[in-house]
């Protein structure tokens, strides 16, 4: 008997021979295979301009599985659901072929119509592939069509707008699932269970309790093999207007009454209305960037400017740090402050969490208390409390609790492509942007680029590679008697 239940679907990958496709989508959708998301009735057609035969193809998607476990004859059988169609996205008739093909297998693999269109090329690409995509009568009138965006979703509020506007003549918003690979990691999604399934949490996260908020997402890596996109990029688009963003709306957003879709974005939507928009003279008080120089071994770690592909004279930035307010009655007054660079001291995503000071009875003053949340490349939680310290004294001691997952446990769960891959068979949009959700981040992003790029740095490159970024960063703390609760070690080698 069939298995009605079974995820039936037609994957179109558009930049089937790219970067994205060969390290992330063939792993995640082979995981979804080997662990029994998806079975006989699914089926790839991967579109590139190279002229690639179906074998070779396979191969190459067999190739992006070689460090994973499965057994051979399990891959093999997973590559045979993989089809090639060389296509240009510009040209128009090619899209006829790719319809056609789609028809013929959706028949052999009794995918009810059900279709899903991965964007994993750049972005300039995007609205014309969605137009032909309807134009060329692609869509299915059987079951569902799915549209998925790779980030970055423009390059500010005008080209977010104009890309939005151009996918919605062929996706309804409920179609269309903008990924942020950050909202499908396992601690990011552990947020809202911390926050609100644990009472002594829930009654002191607010203004009264919290003295600052600090989220951290330190890479190791310099540019690597990204500088084109890189540097036209930088890291505020790169990784604030994204991931950092949506990681303060799940640490600060309003508890949502069910954990639904519209619910949870109605509240993510609430909070930004309350996000402060500097005006552009307060910018330069608020947020500092920087730029990578080489380390003490140059060869080793060279300077930004000097990576291959990167303008010798760039005055991007590799490096932001700065501080948001929330203008609302829980947050009023509670500093967050964001971090994020390349060639830092180690590879870290991390939240902490900062109390006020109790007032002081001990004769020596009390650690402030302070909730960890290691995002990767650990993941769990750690706690901060004082207690006595042993022997013959009251004084206040720091007190470490701490919990994290094993290697083991996170071997059985979903990657963050994995799971969002298989909410968009499912149907399941909590865990992605919605359309008001980019409006409102591209609103507090634009005015900052709007002041660096009106304002050229005079000072890069400002910081050693292997460091944690300019001194201007933890200025930024201290000038409130703050300091940043994570404060690696400088690297002294890769
Ligand atoms: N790579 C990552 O880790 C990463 C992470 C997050 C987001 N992203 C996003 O994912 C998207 C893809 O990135 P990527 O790194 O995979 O890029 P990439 O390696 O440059 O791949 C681009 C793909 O587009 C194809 N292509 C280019 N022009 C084409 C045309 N006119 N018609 C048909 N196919 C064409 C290329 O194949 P042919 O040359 O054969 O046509 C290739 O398959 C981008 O939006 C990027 O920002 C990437």
């Amino acid at each position: 008997m069939q298995d009605l239940s079974e995820n039936r679907v037609l994957i179109y990958i558009f930049g089937a021979s790219g970067d994205l496709a060969h390290r992330k989508l063939y792993p995640a959708l082979f995981n979804l295979y080997r662990k029994g998301y998806i079975k006989d009735h699914f089926t790839v057609i991967g579109t590139a301009r190279r002229e690639w035969t179906n074998e070779y193809y396979r191969n190459n998607v067999l190739k992006s599985l070689e460090e994973l476990p499965g057994s051979f004859n399990q891959k093999f059988s997973f590559i045979q659901h993989f089809h090639y169609q060389s296509h240009d996205v510009t040209d128009s008739k090619h899209y006829d072929t790719l319809r056609e093909l789609g028809e013929s297998l959706d028949r052999v693999y009794e995918t009810q119509g059900n279709r899903i269109f991965y964007m994993a090329m750049a972005p300039e690409f995007f609205s014309t592939i969605a137009e032909h995509i309807k134009s060329q009568n692609l869509l299915s009138d059987t079951g569902y069509n799915r549209i998925i965006i790779e980030k970055p979703f423009g390059r500010d509020y005008e080209t977010a707008k104009a890309l939005n506007d151009s996918i919605s003549k062929a996706f309804d918003e409920k179609q269309i699932y903008r990924i942020d690979h950050y909202l499908g990691k396992e601690m990011v999604l552990g947020l809202l269970p911390i926050r609100f399934s644990n009472p002594m949490f829930e009654q002191v996260w607010n203004r009264k309790f919290i003295d600052n908020i600090q989220i951290t997402l330190f890479e190791a890596l310099g540019v690597e093999d990204r500088a084109e996109y890189y540097d036209h990029t930088g890291a505020l688009r790169d990784m604030v207007q994204n991931h950092i963003i949506q990681i303060l709306a799940l640490l600060t957003l309003d508890k949502p009454e069910k954990l639904t879709a519209e619910a949870l974005r109605a509240q993510k939507e609430k909070l930004y209305e309350a996000l402060r928009i500097y005006p552009i003279k307060e910018v330069a008080k608020k947020f500092v960037r920087g730029q990578y120089g080489s380390s003490d071994i140059p060869e080793h770690e060279p300077a930004y400017r000097s990576e291959t592909k990167v303008d010798p004279n760039s005055k991007m930035e590799t490096f932001v740090a700065g501080e948001i307010n929330i203008d609302n009655d829980q947050w009023r007054g509670v500093p967050i402050y964001i971090r994020t660079g390349k060639r830092m001291p180690e590879k870290q995503t991390r939240v902490d969490i900062v109390f006020k000071a109790s007032d002081q009875i001990f004769d020596k003053p009390a650690d402030k208390t302070i909730i960890t949340i290691d995002i990767e490349p650990t993941e769990g939680i750690s706690l901060l409390i004082n207690g006595k310290k042993i022997g013959l004294t009251t004084d206040p001691v720091g007190y470490q609790l701490s919990y994290h997952h094993s290697a083991e446990q996170l071997a059985e769960v979903l990657d963050a492509y994995e799971r969002l891959i298989l909410d968009v068979i499912k149907g399941e949009a909590t865990n992605f942007s919605h359309w008001h959700e980019l409006e409102a981040t591209w609103h507090f992003i634009d005015v900052i680029r709007e002041y660096w790029d009106n304002n050229a740095p005079t000072d890069f490159p400002n910081y050693k590679s292997g460091t944690n970024g300019p001194e201007a960063a933890d200025q930024l703390l201290k000038q409130s008697g703050r300091s940043w609760v994570y404060n690696p070690e400088p690297r002294t080698k890769r």
